[in-house]
């Protein structure tokens, strides 16, 4: 596996790995891998002659009061894991690679992009819109490939590769691939490192209160009284807040009052400091 930082770099190991028409897969990611990233990798592998795979901890996408400082750094383990997994390319760049002095472009999806996290984390998804559109442009791979756990953003980066007419990735290459769950349900995510051991197994309340208001639903309860029951029961076993539990639209996002075919479930709830999202398919 070859790791690049520098982009002048970046493009020749790019064009070498091109060869004769070989194809290249992208996974972009924040690092602190885990075993969701590791099946992205493989289904990226699965389809592409070469998979590269991007670590940057992209400033723009966190907020003044977020995470930034303390999100894992892992780069010699990171890369371990990535080299047994057979990748080609690890493009690593430093912030000053990505955002050089002067950057001033920014690039906002609406729609999509407004609601459930959009909502809680202002400009969130202008940053992850930015630097995923400057991560294709650097790697200019033929699939991307993107966890389904950040459900919202995996539509945003769709929306916009049709909207800005991507070829590298087209929008119907960028691909999702499910979640990844611990054994007691609770979604693979980098930030669950943060968790208490007791957090971490009030934290498994999350899949199994969602798959109970789903089962509510199917057996006819209203929606905003199974939603009721969800958040009651997240509190109870020691969730701090919720800042969104919503039935939308699977591919619009659009919000949806009542039980529909394509609705799924999407919460966001807090626990000490760390915040947690998962989301399910209603049927
Ligand atoms: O999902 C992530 O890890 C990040 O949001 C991404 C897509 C790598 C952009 O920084």
């Amino acid at each position: 596996m070859q790791t690049v930082t520098t982009l002048g770099v970046l493009r020749k190991a790019v064009d070498a790995l091109r060869g004769d028409g070989a194809t290249l897969a992208l996974v972009p990611t924040m690092g602190a891998l885990h075993e969701g990233h590791l099946a992205l990798v493989r289904a990226a592998k699965a389809r592409a002659d070469h998979v590269a795979v991007s670590i940057f901890v992209n400033p723009r996408q966190f907020g003044p009061k977020e995470d930034f400082g303390a999100y894992p750094r892992q780069l010699a383990r990171d890369s371990a894991l990535l080299a047994a997994e057979g990748v080609a390319l690890l493009w690593a760049p430093a912030p000053g690679e990505v955002y050089p002095e002067g950057y001033a472009t920014n690039v906002s999806v609406a729609g999509v992009g407004d609601g459930l996290c959009g909502a809680d984390r202002p400009g969130h998804f202008d940053g992850v819109a930015t630097v995923v559109l400057k991560l294709f442009n650097q790697v200019r791979p033929d699939m991307a490939f993107f966890g389904e756990k950040d459900w919202q953003q995996l539509a945003v980066i769709r929306r916009m590769a049709r909207d800005l007419d991507l070829t590298r990735p087209a929008a119907e290459a960028i691909h999702g691939f499910p979640i990844v769950r611990e054994a007691d349900g609770l979604a693979m995510s980098s930030r669950n490192a943060y968790l208490s051991p007791e957090q971490r197994s009030a934290a498994a309340a999350l899949p199994a209160a969602m798959q109970g208001a789903i089962a509510a639903i199917a057996s006819g309860t209203p929606v905003p009284q199974a939603l009721d029951g969800l958040r009651a029961g997240l509190i109870a076993a020691g969730f701090d807040s919720l800042d969104y539990a919503e039935l939308r639209d699977a591919d619009s996002l659009a919000p949806l009052g009542r039980s529909a075919p394509g609705a799924r479930l999407f919460v966001a709830a807090r626990i000490g400091g760390t915040r947690l999202i998962d989301n399910m398919a209603i049927s």
